[in-house]
């Protein structure tokens, strides 16, 4: 079982299995909606206000395919019971269409959860009107339409303009279930607005006769020097909370200004998911999120004192929680513990040779920070790419253009050859030649050959190689390949 403050980067399902059963208090999560969108993060070098590239964060698109078809399979045939009869059911609805595959993918998920929960135990699941209405029926199916609690609907007033012929879409839906009926409950209350007497903190009235002092706050009634002796009866009154009702709508959506924000898409605000751990977990309990993102409901356990786990499929979204912990938790900068992703030359260099793939994400993404090249095929020998502003042209904001190559294993001087080559034809005034191993003699005066850019950073010119060889080994001392403006950091 993992530690706390474990950061775990792969695919949750995957990781999930390696959970022994009945392990976890709470599961607060939030996974892609099926919003048919792309999701970005933008990234700025640290002189500029503005972003300057955009990372693909994840994809929220769903297509029927093997995958999804052999999932529906296990569910029908393996899991079987309520959620293979519903996965059935819905199948003869909603055929092979992107619906049917997120909702298998997301069965799939959800089955492992409802195993890890202790019988105290409960899950949030977030999501939106666009999916809500078929996820509820799947949870029905696994957790048992009895262990439904709430159906929460947080109505973020975001500004909207009207379009379309409908009313403003501005609430998202966090479903709550319980794994028992012992779930742990702790009441939250809504905020009660005070009558200006309450403020006061103290009221006095004449009843039958009798002189009455009403006290709601003793602090201000000794602050006021109030002579008790003066009252027949002194009465020590406390008007109640309501109970928190299912709507939330004193929770806004995260501004612009926002501290807690870090650029990534989709991010949640941590009063949001504070309510939720603060109500059905307790100190010291095991909160897990295994669609985390950059980190909202880690961040809401830790500020609790809860322990917690986080997984993401994206090395993306693993350095956004490490940073954000680090920016409002700086003692525990040592304390985060992050599986799956390269923690030294070994690993990393595993990774190359297991997955070439997943290495060339983590170079371009994690390391460099630049976007990944979405055409996996045909990419004209691009990996990534990253544009930076040059100043003003004409009155316009310019932008240079560097790009990425990343070679996992062996690489040959012609082979950087052709890397100049795509650097010309994708117009980039630079490049940076990713490799696991050391340049020849040959491949050095190549990267002579290529010559220098002048960048001018505010005032003064900085000379840079237009071509680099980077080895991936170097990462790991703290040195990164020249970057026009340096280190860009998380938004
Ligand atoms: C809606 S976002 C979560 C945002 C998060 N609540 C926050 O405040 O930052 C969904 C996340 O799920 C991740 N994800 C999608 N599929 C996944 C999978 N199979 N395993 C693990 N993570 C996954 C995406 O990378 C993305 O970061």
């Amino acid at each position: 079982m993992h530690e706390n403050r474990t950061l775990i980067r792969g695919d949750n399902l995957e990781e999930m299995r390696k959970f022994p059963d009945a392990c976890i208090d709470l599961i607060a999560t939030d996974p892609p909606f099926n919003s048919k969108r792309d999701y970005f993060v933008p990234y700025r070098d640290e002189h500029g206000k503005q972003p300057d590239a955009l990372v693909k964060a994840f994809t929220d698109t769903w297509a029927w395919g093997d995958a999804a078809e052999d999932t529906c399979k296990s569910l029908i045939v393996e899991e079987g019971g309520q959620i293979g009869a519903t996965i059935q059911g819905l199948q003869q609805f909603l055929n092979e269409t992107p619906m049917m595959a997120y909702l298998v993918m997301m069965a799939a998920r959800i089955v492992e959860m409802h195993r890890l929960l202790k019988d105290t135990g409960s899950l949030y699941l977030h999501c939106d009107p666009s999916a809500s209405h078929y996820l509820k029926i799947v949870l029905d199916a696994i957790f048992g339409i009895s262990q439904f609690q709430n159906e929460i609907i947080w109505n973020y007033h975001r500004f909207s303009r009207n379009s379309g012929r409908r009313f403003a879409r501005m609430n998202d839906i966090i479903f709550f279930y319980s794994k028992g009926n012992k779930n742990t409950f702790n009441f939250q209350y809504a905020e009660r607005r005070k009558s200006s007497v309450e403020e006061k903190g103290w009221d006095t009235v004449v009843d039958k006769g009798v002189k009455k002092l009403l006290i709601y706050d003793m602090e201000k009634v000794q602050q006021a020097g109030i002579d008790f002796e003066r009252y027949d009866k002194v009465v020590t009154t406390k008007k109640l909370d309501p109970a928190m009702g299912q709507v939330w709508s004193d929770i806004q959506f995260l501004n612009s200004q926002a501290k807690e924000r870090t650029g990534y898409p989709t991010q949640k605000p941590v009063a949001l998911y504070k309510r939720i751990v603060a109500a059905s977990s307790n100190e010291g309990d095991l909160v897990l999120d295994p669609f985390c993102g950059c980190g909202t409901t880690l961040m809401a356990a830790e500020e609790l004192g809860r322990q917690w786990i986080g997984i993401d499929l994206t090395y993306l979204a693993t350095g956004a929680v490490k940073h954000q912990i680090e920016k409002f938790f700086p003692q525990l900068r040592d304390s985060v513990i992050v599986s799956g992703t390269p923690e030294d030359t070994d690993t990393a260099l595993a990774l190359a040779r297991r997955d070439p793939a997943g290495f060339e994400e983590w170079c371009v993404t994690h390391v460099l920070k630049f976007k990944s090249n979405a055409k996996k095929v045909a990419d004209g020998g691009i990996d990534g790419l990253y544009t930076f502003p040059i100043g003003k042209i004409k009155g316009r904001q310019a932008y240079g253009k560097m790009v990425a190559q990343v070679k996992g294993g062996g690489y040959t001087l012609s082979q950087i050859r052709d890397f100049r080559t795509a650097m010309q034809n994708a117009k980039a005034d630079l490049g940076v030649f990713v490799v696991t191993r050391k340049p020849t003699r040959g491949m050095l005066d190549e990267v002579r050959r290529a010559g220098t850019y002048q960048i001018d950073a505010g005032g003064f010119t900085v000379s840079m190689p237009c071509l680099q060889i980077y080895q991936i080994q170097d990462y790991f001392t703290g040195i990164l390949p020249k970057l026009p403006f340096g280190d860009r950091q998380l938004l």
